[in-house]
């Protein structure tokens, strides 16, 4: 860096107005000779950042956070320091020194951009030939056509799994490493075959437009049985939890709407799309990522769940509130729709006024959470509506004043509470979030933080969420006590997330095996009795990496002859276990979730955290 830069810098710092870009990000206040607003850079409740446009400096006394300028544009838009120099010039409409504007640097994964643009290019030509005619007839008779298929770059991988490798290789001269790497191929005595065969391709791009991966669809009755999707497995481009469906093409609309429609699936978005709406995306899947909520926040627009109509949907949903409002994010829901499970069918069978119209029906966070347990009986006694009024203090926190206003009413006709009172609960300075460990330490014995674990909500995985659903049914009747309940609920949870990285990951595995600590063992019974089976199968083939098809088929017929034998002896309470083991098995193995053999450790200790706490808590209560 020289003296020109230094001083060049100094002078866009002076001419800079500060209040002026930092409003792009954060809603300031004038105070005094300052600004206020609240910070960005931690959960901040009451605006702590001040703005000094004389000074040219930001500062949060809340979190610290301090510096001019750049520094803040640096950190809120995760860039380096010249362009975050670069971007403060375009926001305030001033000319950047020409020597930032080099050339871009050429990306280190072109190469692997550049093989998966082939690739799809070859899906997309295979689906115009005979071969694809059965999936062209698939897509048309879903309502997709010509314009829509070359829109959303759909395609077909077919039959022959050694087409595509074969022209990737000899037409395109790509290297079967750089094959490896874009995670199409898969192995089969020697030959080297493509893993979407047979299924119509949905290519998935990041936010730059880049080619990353697929998700290859079944279509044909034969293959009932196998995995709906089959998505491309992470890969040094391709992170299902960094990635947004059709965020690249709708980052327009996003920015011109301030809002964004966030999906389920690859379908859904492409109905509304067919429908004239163009901001819209698919979490693929029900869980939205700790990297999608920092995505949303600084997109900074309002998010809109439109989760499927289905109890996983629903359950996605619940736990996206909390997440979202942790993050401070605007937020409303698509009022679940009642006609149809997704849009993709309610535009299908009902026209797209319907579905125009169903996507305006917004509710708010609360007033879904208020439907939702109202149906599930779940705010009849005073100590649940206690409970729920504790639970949603964090989402009222950060609603606006309108929302707040018409929220109170709607809680106080639903649960039969004036006004008043309920404000009071909402407004009591007790955070409604909590950690285990705050709970762990100080509040046992304390009813009012009687709270569901900030961990319940944050977690990934659809498999665990399922799993962790059916658990609790089975085990919320063996443990009235709600306290106890709530840990356990949050044991159940972690257990089902480190059972199911041990099913999907060898690592995990040979981990929890050689490690020696006292969590080393699940707590729920039939988990602990999974772990047998599974570790069988790891100790057979010390090559098996993870839970492959033939592994999993094995599992099933040993589960099935244990079953068989158990309904034999008609012993209930066995077929009641075997049951439970079998669909837990099933849920881990058709799980669409990837996982990062890195949260394990984290998982381990979140358990044994929980087992800590179940203990304490039956100390407590024998002792009164
Ligand atoms: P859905 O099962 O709701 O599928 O899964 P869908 O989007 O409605 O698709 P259609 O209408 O049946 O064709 C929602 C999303 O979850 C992911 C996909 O991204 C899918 O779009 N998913 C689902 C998987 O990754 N793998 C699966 O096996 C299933
Ligand atoms: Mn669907």
């Amino acid at each position: 860096m020289n003296d020109n830069y230094i001083e060049i810098v100094n002078h866009l710092r002076e001419q800079i107005d500060i209040v002026q870009v930092i409003s792009n990000y954060v809603h300031l206040e004038h105070k005094g000779n300052n600004f206020v607003g609240l910070c960005p850079f931690h959960q901040d409740k009451n605006p702590s950042m001040y703005v000094s446009p004389t000074k040219k400096i930001y500062k949060c006394f809340s979190c610290g956070n301090s510096g001019d300028v750049f520094t803040f544009i640096k950190k809120i838009e995760n860039i380096s320091y010249s362009e975050a120099v670069k971007k403060a010039c375009e926001l305030s409409h001033i000319d950047p020194p020409t020597f930032f504007s080099k050339p871009k640097k050429i990306n280190p994964n072109q190469n692997l951009y550049d093989a998966i643009n082939k690739l799809s290019e070859f899906y997309s030509y295979m689906l115009k030939t005979k071969l694809g005619l059965e999936a062209k007839n698939y897509l048309n008779e879903r309502g997709l056509d010509d314009k829509i298929i070359e829109y959303f770059k759909i395609g077909y991988a077919p039959k022959d799994q050694t087409l595509s490798i074969k022209y990737l290789r000899q037409n395109e001269k790509i290297d079967v490493n750089i094959l490896d790497k874009i995670g199409v191929t898969s192995y089969s005595s020697g030959d080297i075959l493509d893993r979407y065969y047979n299924r119509i391709v949905f290519p998935i791009s990041d936010i730059n437009s880049n080619l990353v991966g697929f998700s290859a669809r079944r279509f044909l009755p034969n293959q009932e049985n196998e995995a709906k999707y089959i998505n491309t497995s992470e890969t040094d481009i391709f992170k299902k939890g960094n990635l947004l469906y059709n965020l690249n093409n709708s980052l327009p609309e996003i920015k011109k709407s301030k809002v964004v429609y966030v999906l389920e699936g690859f379908m859904d978005v492409i109905a509304l799309y067919r429908a004239g709406i163009y901001n819209a995306v698919a979490i693929m899947g029900t869980n939205i990522s700790e990297n999608h909520l920092n995505l949303f926040k600084k997109l900074g627009c309002e998010v809109r769940l439109l989760l499927d109509s289905d109890e996983p949907g629903q359950i996605g949903i619940e736990k996206s509130i909390f997440s979202l409002a942790n993050y401070n994010i605007p937020t409303s829901v698509v009022r679940p729709f009642s006609l149809a499970k997704d849009s993709d069918e309610l535009l299908n069978k009902y026209g797209s006024k319907v579905l125009i119209d169903a996507l305006n029906d917004l509710i708010s966070p609360i007033n879904f959470l208020l439907e939702r347990n109202g149906k599930l009986n779940l705010l009849v006694s005073s100590k649940q509506k206690e409970d729920f009024l504790n639970l949603i203090k964090p989402i009222y926190k950060c609603s606006d004043s309108l929302t707040k206003a018409n929220d109170l009413s709607l809680i106080s006709t639903n649960l039969h509470i004036e006004k008043d009172a309920i404000s009071d609960i909402l407004t009591s300075s007790n955070s409604g979030f909590n950690s285990v460990t705050n709970i762990k330490a100080t509040n046992l014995n304390n009813k009012k933080s009687e709270l569901i674990p900030n961990e319940y909500f944050s977690l990934n995985g659809e498999v665990c969420i399922n799993l962790a659903s059916y658990l609790e049914k089975k085990y919320v009747k063996q443990y009235p006590s709600k306290i106890k309940f709530k840990f356990l609920k949050a044991l159940i949870f972690n257990e089902a997330q480190l059972i199911a990285r041990i099913f999907k990951i060898r690592e995990c595995y040979d981990y929890f095996i050689s490690s020696k600590n006292s969590y080393s063992y699940f707590y729920i019974s039939e988990l602990s009795t999974l772990m047998l089976y599974i570790g069988e199968i790891y100790q057979q083939d010390s090559n098996l990496k993870n839970i492959d098809d033939s592994s999993f088929a094995n599992l099933q017929t040993r589960l099935n002859l244990s079953m068989e034998e158990a309904i034999n002896l008609n012993d209930s309470q066995q077929i009641g276990e075997y049951t439970n083991l079998i669909n837990i098995l099933n849920c881990l193995y058709y799980s669409k979730s990837n996982f990062d053999r890195c949260d394990f450790d984290n998982f381990a200790r979140l358990i044994k955290n929980h087992i800590v706490n179940l203990n304490k808590f039956d100390i407590v209560n024998k002792r009164q």
